[in-house]
């Protein structure tokens, strides 16, 4: 063999070795940053708090408790979707540093990394593991006690704890939900779970909790003071209601000529600063477009996906993205014919979806919630 050709043959292996190897390596999507690297410690309790658990905070606030009862928040680690995609993830430590950030929510210690990335922590054992603490997930402490006190938007009310005043309430949501994730093999920028990573530019400026905590007049404990205060309600994807409100949807139909109709629809995100849908990329949504005769057949249809699309191996590239930014119109259009009066009706249904079907099915994730729902369903009578 020439010597030319050799040095091709090893060439071409090394390629087609490294490919594989982008294939088969473990997918680190994210760049994990000093802020979630490590679990949060709790050294001390502030005066009057007798545990860390959330329930600790409702002897006092109970309204509050109530509230992030019902948000996702409380679900971070029991939530079902979430434990079925961590295992199949290798059950990551990772992971743990924003579903349950407290470090006594964690069977282990981390007390340093094997690697420079950070993605194998060295562990042992945690003594003080409360497996109680770990089913609240993103629990009140997570974002309220730093150095034995208690973080508050007043930062000068007379309570029994200790306070400091929060200085942004904002900088608290991106702790978890804005995180960068620049390296020489992603062509794009991926937060873990994919949050809210469209507005990474304008974050300064988007005031989360004004949507996400609506404001409420009332004493933050029984028989205090009426206060400004925030309801603890975090609403997302898991709630028809708060994207319904936010998805405005225009509907109509024409002729163009005798026998040649048109749809439009157009589709605008009125109430989300960031996209609609946002979030993990499995979250999108579906507008269907269809033409119906008189015993409800389909004579047409057409269907859109309004979804981030992301190719992950062997490179983690951002392909397209056809979600709704705030307040830009998007319209869709569909031509048929009547078919010599045999169409009677045109239909829209736009629909959320959690998570694909195929992903559903490929992680074995059993769901008992539905993982998609209707946000909006017109139909219009074709005028023969
Ligand atoms: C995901 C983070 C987060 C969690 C979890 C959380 N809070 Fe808050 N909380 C905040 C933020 C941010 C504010 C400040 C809101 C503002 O700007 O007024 C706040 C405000 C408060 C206030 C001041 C009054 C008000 O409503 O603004 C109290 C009291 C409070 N939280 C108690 C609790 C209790 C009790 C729990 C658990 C049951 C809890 N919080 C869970 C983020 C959180
Ligand atoms: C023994 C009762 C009690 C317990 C337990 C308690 N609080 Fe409070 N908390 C209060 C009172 C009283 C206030 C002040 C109310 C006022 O002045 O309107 C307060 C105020 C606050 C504020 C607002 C502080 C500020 O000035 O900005 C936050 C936030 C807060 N509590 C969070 C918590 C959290 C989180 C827990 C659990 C770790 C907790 N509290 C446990 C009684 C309690
Ligand atoms: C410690 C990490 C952490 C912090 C801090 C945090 N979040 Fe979250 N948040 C999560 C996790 C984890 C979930 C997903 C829980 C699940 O669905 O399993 C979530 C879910 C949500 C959802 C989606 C609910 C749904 O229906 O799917 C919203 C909205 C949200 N958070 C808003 C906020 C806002 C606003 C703040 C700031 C006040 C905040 N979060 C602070 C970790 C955090
Ligand atoms: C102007 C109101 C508004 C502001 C400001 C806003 N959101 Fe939202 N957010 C919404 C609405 C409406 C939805 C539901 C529709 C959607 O998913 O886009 C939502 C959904 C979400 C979800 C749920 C995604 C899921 O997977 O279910 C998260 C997480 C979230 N927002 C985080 C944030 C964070 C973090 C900020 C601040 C950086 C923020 N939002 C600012 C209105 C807002
Ligand atoms: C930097 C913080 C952070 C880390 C690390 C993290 N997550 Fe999340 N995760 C979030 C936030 C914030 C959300 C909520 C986003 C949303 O609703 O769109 C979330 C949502 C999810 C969801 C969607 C749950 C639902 O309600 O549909 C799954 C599944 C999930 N995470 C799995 C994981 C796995 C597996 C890992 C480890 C490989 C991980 N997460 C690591 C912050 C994090």
């Amino acid at each position: 063999m020439r010597r030319k050709t050799i040095v091709i043959i090893v060439v071409v292996i090394a390629f087609t070795a490294f490919l594989a190897w982008r294939f088969l390596r473990p997918m680190n999507i994210f760049v994990v940053s000093e802020a979630f690297e490590r679990p949060i410690p709790v050294k001390q309790l502030p005066a009057s708090v007798t545990s860390q658990s959330a329930k600790a905070c409702a002897q006092c606030h109970a309204e509050i408790y109530s509230e992030w009862s019902t948000a996702m928040h409380s679900r971070a680690w029991t939530d079902p979707y979430f434990q079925t995609d961590w295992k199949f993830d290798d059950s990551r430590q990772i992971c743990k540093n924003c579903h349950i950030p407290l470090e006594d929510q964690q069977e282990h210690l981390v007390t340093g990394f094997r690697d420079k990335d950070k993605w194998e922590p060295i562990l042992e054992s945690n003594p003080r593991f409360d497996a109680d603490l770990q089913h609240e997930g993103v629990t009140c402490n997570v974002c309220h006690l730093r150095e034995g006190r208690i973080l508050g938007p007043y930062g000068d009310t007379r309570a029994p704890h200790a306070i400091t005043k929060m200085e942004d309430p904002n900088q608290v949501c991106l702790h978890c939900h804005v995180v960068q994730g620049k390296r020489w093999d992603t062509f794009f920028r991926m937060p873990p779970c994919g949050t809210v990573v469209e507005i990474e530019s304008a974050v300064e400026k988007i005031n989360c909790v004004q949507c996400h905590m609506p404001t409420v007049q009332r004493p933050l404990v029984a028989g205090g003071l009426i206060r400004a205060a925030r309801r603890h309600l975090w609403r997302g994807g898991h709630d028809p209601e708060i994207v319904k409100r936010a998805l405005k949807v225009e509907f109509s139909e024409k002729t163009i000529d005798t026998d040649r109709h048109r749809v439009t629809a157009t589709l605008t995100n009125m109430g989300a600063t960031h996209f609609l849908p946002t979030g993990t990329p499995d979250r999108y949504l579906t507008v269907t477009l269809q033409v119906l005769d008189a015993s409800g057949k389909v004579l047409k249809s057409q269907e859109e996906t309004l979804k981030r699309t992301v190719m992950w191996r062997p490179f983690i590239v951002d392909l397209w993205d056809t979600r709704l930014p705030y307040q830009q119109p998007r319209t869709y259009t569909m031509d048929f014919s009547t078919g010599g009066g045999k169409a009677r009706l045109v239909e829209i249904v736009v629909r959320y979806h959690l998570l694909d079907e195929a992903r559903r099915k490929r992680i074995q994730y059993e769901n008992k919630e539905s993982i998609f729902y209707d946000i909006y369903r017109e139909s219009i009578s074709i005028k023969q």
